[in-house]
């Protein structure tokens, strides 16, 4: 029997979090790296049961998306589990599906230390992490070391997997990147995400742009046709930032329409700062990528344009912070949600509160 969604929430924010936020001088890093290291030990089957009971009975809405079978809507973004490390561990905290990375096609060690912050009086995160990671031969050797295959169900819910560019490979050499770690990493995703939107990694983002766009989506898609062998290629999602004016979005989901992806994310992290507490402002330079609650609005806007302008699914992601912010981006089009930050303020009492409510709503 798990506890109600309302009871892990209060036990998250009023006992674990404080601890958790206080923890190693109060750097967000080291106690995130310190909880995806415990969290990579629930390969060990009890504790995986342990935790599967802790948020069991909010079951949530099962849907196909792309193919694939989700057994409830609400996912983990990209970028908490970096290293696949703690693949087996997402469902056991309530998610319906998680997506690992991102990775790049080398192992690089990303930005200098500090580059994640906390906003906490709007309850936000700044980073810059810059795609921190150790390579995708590694990370495939992660998956396959617990057995984690496409369509296998290993982790007990569908595994996508984000991929990047190498900092150091130019951009005009970034399709062959993105397909080395495509290759290597496809075998163990039940979805591949294409992050064209970090701004972490210097002229990323143009790669948004429609020519090189539709030379990456059409070189991926072809290599998952080859891979596939005659059986289904496995699904492209081309993740946006929210920065992107409405011509540049119309461009993307006319490229990722002709490419042959599968659907979008939206949105990734932005480079505005709108909406923060006065008590935020300091930390409102540091370079990077905003998320959380002052993003809630623009990742709900940019979902609804998007599922507006194209008949792709759309996963939501930015700035779910309640159950009702999940369903509003479900009301705006999205076929499922991811949350990274709100499950940082939230806890699992979080997951669990969304599948609740989208359970409940399920009949309406
Ligand atoms: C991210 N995000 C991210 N996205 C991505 O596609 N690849 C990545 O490697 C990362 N890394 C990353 C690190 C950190 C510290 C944060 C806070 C975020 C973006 C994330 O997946 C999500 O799209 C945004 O954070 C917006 O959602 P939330 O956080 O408001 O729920």
């Amino acid at each position: 029997m798990g506890l109600p969604a309302g009871l892990l929430d209060a036990g998250y924010t009023r006992l674990l979090r404080p601890v958790l936020f206080r923890a190693y001088d109060g750097d967000p890093e080291a106690i995130h790296e310190r909880t995806i290291r415990l969290l990579a030990g629930v390969g060990s089957e009890a504790l995986a049961r342990a935790l599967t009971g802790l948020v069991a009975g909010s079951s949530g809405r099962r849907t196909t998306v792309a193919g694939i079978d989700f057994p409830s809507r609400v996912g983990l973004a990209a970028g908490l589990d970096k290293d696949a490390t703690a693949v087996l561990a997402w469902q056991g905290l309530g998610f319906g599906f998680a997506e690992l990375g991102t990775v790049t096609g080398r192992a690089q060690p990303g930005n200098p230390k500090p580059r994640m912050f906390r906003l906490r009086d709007s309850k936000a995160l700044v980073n810059r992490m810059g795609f921190n990671n150790p390579g995708a031969e590694a990370v495939a050797a992660t998956l396959a070391a617990r057995n984690v295959y496409r369509g296998n169900a290993a982790a007990g819910i569908p595994i996508g997997i984000s991929i990047g560019k190498t900092k150091l490979v130019a951009l005009e050499d970034a399709v062959a990147d993105y397909l080395l770690s495509f290759r290597l990493l496809a075998p163990h995703a039940d979805y591949v995400a294409v992050n064209v939107s970090s701004p972490n990694t210097p002229g990323l983002r143009a790669l948004q742009d429609g020519g090189a766009l539709a030379d990456l989506v059409g070189a991926l898609r072809t290599e998952a046709e080859a891979l596939a062998a005659g059986g289904r290629p496995v699904p492209i999602f081309v993740k946006v930032a929210p920065d992107l004016t409405w011509a540049q979005l119309d461009e993307v989901l006319a490229t990722c329409a002709d490419h042959g992806a599968a659907g979008l994310v939206a949105t990734n992290t932005t480079l505005a700062r709108d909406g923060l507490a006065a008590s935020d402002q300091g930390r409102a330079g540091e370079a990077g990528g905003l998320s959380g609650a002052p993003l809630t609005r623009r990742a709900r806007e940019v979902v609804a344009y998007v599922c507006a302008h194209t008949r792709l699914p759309v996963i939501g992601s930015g700035g779910v912070m309640t159950a009702a912010d999940a369903v509003a981006l479900f009301d705006a089009g999205a076929s499922l949600v991811q949350l990274y930050t709100g499950f940082i303020y939230g806890g699992p009492g979080l997951p669990a509160a969304v599948n609740a409510l989208d359970g409940e709503r399920k009949g309406s």
